[in-house]
């Protein structure tokens, strides 16, 4: 089965209960600066789930586009990638447990509606309770039930973890496996953030167990007999101050399978890679490296270079220019160490020409799946994003070549230094060495390595502090700043010029927009009276719920990212709620806003940046 048309099951297969389909987010969310990368479907939900009434209802499926940079480390196995793609279903206090893993299991094991996939083959999961919690008896019962209606009898092993496996079916954990929040156990949530035990159901690929990986064997070994297709988690907690937690005042269920994982079960293999979402970029890279991806060690830097590129290419699409911190470093990352992989299979130090070839094999797969990845300006976007970085990482190899060569033995502040100053990577380093027959000072040299390694786990985990999305009145003030700009650039350029991102933080607004010229010190002196104008007036700031059609129809723009929705929230500035004015400012948007745009005091444009062919990018200041 193809990997569409599991999605398509999917999607169908929810909808006929009743559940109205939600669209994909970007990989970065747009005015959520507590986190790097969408890393799940719930993501976007945060207030739905926590009491906000959604626009499309209390039931609802997508299919999400995520990115996981902290399991960058991880990739080369047969299952771990950066970039994935979730189903995830939701129930806004609408249904729970029951409903959800009947549904869940339905799906898997239906020939006609789901992957048809064979009961015997699936154990699950659920949690074994701690002192807030209750062991889940309830999922345990369900699961039951509707194992036996398999014909399967299901036992229970209870604390799997030290237990290993008997003969069981249903296994129970404890929070490191069976509870789950945007911040993992409860210890470490923040307050108020929503979290809750799961129920995850695992493939049986039948692998001999690999006693490297400890004595028995049971789902959440990782010997790679059992795979994880899907997680239902019960959200129905919030994190209190004092670290206790109080029940939301509805229950959520929150569910998310990997689709990479769910087409290996399919195909009853363990290689994702070799499932049709990967095999051509593979194919690829074996025309264009001349090497077998049979062939073991050539396999695993073949997985890298697949995930990487791919996942480089979805942040292109939803532009992420590559730089040195945030998003763009790990953009740069995934770049570098797929060349470095490159120049492990080629032997050649040179930032790969191929790059252009595998992607362009990349889009042509995924262009099935998405359709942004059709869109032209997209697709050039990408091209000339990695073009320039190709020509950047020539030079950072050709600079760190020669300072490479002035020292005979290299040490690893050198190694670091390297590495800081021209983006030079460790792993390159240590082979030229090698090639260049210096000495290497190993000790330190990996000391360095290994800080470095910390560092940039915690610069790409690190990035979610916790907590909401900031609302506080600095970062409320930029969102309505945001709209303002908009508007002015659009009255000043004309309406061509539309919003490709947007960050706000409560230092600044940043302001991505496609423009060709860099904006002159008039143009922007003009952007900026026109922005002061409006707070000057005073404007009335207020939103309603209206059909999407007829917000299209109105003119509303902005990042419009609901396209299945019936409803859509728009933010109007101008006229008063009721009046039939015109308004100065349509906007697909989630807010919140100030009531009043004379609440900005002010606003000035303190620094613009070119994000490559086409695009812009604007800093500016609001409230001093
Ligand atoms: N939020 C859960 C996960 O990411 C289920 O969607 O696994």
């Amino acid at each position: 089965m193809k990997a569409k048309q599991i999605l398509d099951r999917y999607l169908s297969f929810f909808e006929e209960k009743g559940h109205k389909r939600i669209a994909n987010s970007p990989l970065v969310l747009a005015n959520d600066p507590t986190t790097l990368f969408t890393s799940s479907g719930m993501q976007a939900l945060i207030p739905y789930l926590l009491g906000e009434a959604h626009p499309s209802g209390n039931k609802l499926v997508n299919i999400q586009n995520c990115l996981r940079s902290q399991d960058i480390d991880e990739v080369g196995d047969n299952r771990h990638t950066t970039f994935f793609r979730m189903i995830g279903n939701w129930s806004l206090g609408d249904y729970f447990k029951k409903e959800q893993l009947s549904w869940f299991f339905e799906f898997l094991t239906n020939n006609d509606k789901g992957l048809g996939l064979n009961p015997s083959r699936l154990y699950v999961t659920v949690f074994e309770g701690d002192e807030t919690v209750p062991h889940d008896e309830e999922s345990i019962t369900i699961w039951k039930e509707l194992f036996s209606q398999k014909g399967i009898e299901a036992t229970v092993v209870e604390n799997a973890e030290t237990n290993g496996i008997q003969e069981g079916r249903i296994f129970t954990y404890g929070v490191k496996k069976n509870w789950w929040s945007r911040s993992g156990i409860p210890e470490n949530m923040p307050t108020n953030e929503p979290g809750g035990p799961d129920s995850e159901v695992f493939y049986d690929f039948g692998t001999p167990h690999d006693e490297a990986y400890g004595e028995h064997c049971h789902p959440n070994c990782d010997c790679g007999r059992f795979l994880e297709i899907g997680n239902s988690v019960f959200m129905q907690y919030q994190k209190q101050e004092d670290g206790s937690f109080k029940e939301l005042p509805q229950k959520n269920v929150d569910f998310g399978g990997g689709l990479e994982r769910l087409a290996a079960a399919k195909n009853h293999d363990p290689d994702i890679f070799t499932t049709d979402l990967y095999n051509n970029t593979i194919a690829t890279i074996e025309e264009t490296t001349s090497k077998s991806y049979t062939d073991h060690k050539a396999q695993t830097h073949m997985r890298v270079i697949a995930d990487h590129l791919k996942a480089a290419t979805f942040l292109m699409v939803d532009g992420v220019i590559p730089s040195n911190k945030e998003q763009g470093y790990i953009l740069r990352r995934l770049l570098r160490r797929a060349s470095v992989k490159m120049h492990q299979l080629k032997g050649n130090v040179t930032p790969d020409a191929d790059f252009p070839v595998i992607v362009d094999s990349i889009l042509r797969t995924e262009a099935e799946l998405d359709e942004k990845l059709n869109d032209e300006e997209n697709r050039k976007r990408v091209f000339s994003v990695l073009e320039d970085e190709l020509q950047r990482f020539a030079k950072t190899l050709t600079n760190g070549l020669r300072e490479l060569e002035k020292n005979e033995v290299v040490t690893g502040k050198i190694a670091f230094d390297l590495f800081q100053t021209y983006g030079f990577p460790f792993e390159i380093t240590e082979e030229l060495v090698k090639q260049q027959g210096k000495s290497i000072s190993y000790k330190e040299f990996k000391e360095e390595y290994d800080k470095h390694k910390e560092l940039s786990k915690t610069a790409s985990s690190g990035m979610f502090k916790g907590g909401l999305a900031d609302h506080s009145e600095k970062t409320i003030m930029g969102h309505t700043a945001t709209h303002l700009l908009h508007q002015a650039l659009r009255d000043i350029f004309g309406k061509q010029l539309h919003q490709t991102g947007s960050n706000i933080t409560t230092e600044r607004v940043r302001f991505d927009f496609n423009h060709d010229n860099r904006l002159t010190e008039e143009e922007i002196s003009q952007v900026e009276d026109m922005v002061n104008e409006k707070i000057k007036e005073n404007l009335p700031v207020h939103f309603e719920m209206i059909p999407t059609q007829k917000a299209h129809d109105m003119g509303a723009i902005g990042l419009f990212m609901d396209t299945y929705g019936e409803k859509s929230k728009i933010y109007f500035i101008g006229p008063v709620k009721g009046s039939t004015d015109k308004p100065y400012s349509i906007e697909f948007c989630g807010g919140p806003h100030v009531d009043f745009t004379g609440e900005l005091k002010s606003f000035k444009i303190i620094k613009q940046e070119n994000l490559g062919k086409g695009q812009k990018r604007l800093y500016a200041s609001v409230g001093l």
